[in-house]
């Protein structure tokens, strides 16, 4: 993944030297366009792409609405030395901080759903695939229960029983603080692989995995496709799926990282200015449900899903002032002369320009807009076709504000 064009880092650069370092960077030798919107420079351009920089392979785990590898790598390049410390308020399944140790810098994140520890943690300290065998033989997997909830509808029984066994297995561990780093692992995996539409699943075919469907409209599902379970083995498809993950060399046995369960707005855990790089991407206003998306896990992680309060912002006000309050604490935890890459989506066809509203969040403190960097995952056509018109259209291109930390 390398963007050597980007190598020339220095703490102290002003904001206008690191705007003319992306305004001269191109990947694909097109120029890059850059529009004047009130005061603040759009710079338009294929800055980086999931074809030509392959990811590496540990990312591979479904989250609603992650992003590629590719962008936190290329705020990393850009804007860090190794060994600084990075950092994602919203981390979900963990791709900036575990990108951030995969380049050699301190890894910090932080999301209100406990889920996302859960699925970045043990990333961080990948164990080696034979200990995973290991403890896969050592797992009774005929210990497992028909639970309350009717889970029939997406599993075989004798799946059901392999997966309740492990459930059963993992929570007492945790009980008794047991669980080690294979543990770990082996939970994100069988978090990963609950359901999903392949047989590399444990269900039956279901909607893609990060959006667990109600036990009615799997009902629904399987009487319109007249399928019924089919038997998948629990163990087996937890060591395939860990040899894909670990199929690229992993650059640390055990990264020093910095995680939590916690609402972006408060994390009093991470030091004042020890932060020298956020790369995030918040909830946009109701594009996702992450509770109804996360029931599943949830059982199987044994943690209540109604205990975890995910923002919601429908009206455009409300969520800045989410986004005011969240800027405050990135503030603090941010070094002198640290970058905030604040990823925003197309959110109801375009109509609401999310980039403005974070650069409204932002006045007042002590942040400077450095500029708005539009990614368009295809830059073909001239440049002229990245007009204001036209930006807004694509589902591929990602809209991220840079503030620099005064
Ligand atoms: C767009 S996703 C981020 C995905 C992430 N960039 C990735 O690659 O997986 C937004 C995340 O914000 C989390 N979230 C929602 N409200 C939050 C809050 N108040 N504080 C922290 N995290 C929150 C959600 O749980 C979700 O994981």
């Amino acid at each position: 993944m390398a963007t050597s064009q980007l190598k020339r880092f220095d703490a102290d650069e002003s904001p206008g030297s690191v705007l003319e370092r992306f305004r001269r960077f191109s990947f694909t030798g097109a120029p890059t366009v850059v529009e004047e919107r009130e005061g603040v420079p759009f710079l338009f351009n294929e800055f980086w792409t999931a074809r030509q920089r392959q990811a590496h392979r540990i990312h591979e785990i479904s989250y609603r609405a992650c992003f590629k590898p590719q962008l936190p790598a290329f705020f990393i390049e850009a804007l860090t030395e190794p060994g600084d410390a990075v950092h994602d308020p919203f981390m979900g399944r963990g791709t900036t901080p575990i990108q951030a140790a995969l380049m050699g810098r301190r890894p910090v994140g932080a999301d209100i759903n406990p889920l996302s520890v859960l699925l970045t943690r043990p990333r961080l300290s990948p164990p080696l695939l034979a200990a995973i065998e290991r403890r896969l033989t050592e797992i009774d997997w005929q210990d497992g229960e028909r639970p309350d909830l009717d889970l029939a509808v997406f599993y075989h029984p004798e799946t059901l029983i392999e997966l309740t066994a492990l459930r059963r297995w993992l929570l007492e561990r945790q009980a008794a603080d047991a669980i080690d780093p294979v543990d770990d692992w082996i939970r994100m995996i069988a978090l990963n692989r609950l359901t999903g539409h392949s047989s590399g699943f444990f269900s039956v075919y279901t909607l893609p995995p990060n959006q667990a469907v109600s036990i009615e409209a799997q009902r629904k599902i399987n009487r319109a496709r007249g399928q019924t379970p089919p038997r998948r083995s629990v163990p087996a498809i937890i060591l395939k799926k860990s040899r894909t993950l670990l199929g690229d060399p992993v650059p640390y046995a055990r990264a020093p990282s910095e995680l939590m369960a916690a609402p972006a707005e408060a994390t009093p855990a991470i030091a004042d200015g020890s932060i020298r790089l956020v790369v995030t991407s918040p909830p946009f206003l109701d594009v996702v449900q992450y509770d109804a998306d996360n029931w599943l896990r949830c059982w199987f992680a044994g943690i209540e899903p109604a205990g975890v309060p995910i923002a919601m912002h429908r009206d455009p006000e409300a969520w800045t002032g989410f986004v005011r309050g969240v800027m405050r604490e990135l503030v603090r935890v941010l070094a002198p002369g640290g970058h905030i890459a604040f990823e925003v989506g197309e959110v109801r066809g375009g109509k609401i320009e999310l980039e403005r509203l974070v650069l409204a969040a932002a006045a007042g403190l002590t942040l400077v807009p450095v500029c708005v960097l539009i990614n368009a995952q295809s830059f073909t056509k001239t440049a002229n076709c990245w007009g204001v018109s036209n930006n807004r259209k694509g589902t591929n291109t990602n809209r991220i504000v840079l503030l620099q930390k005064r």
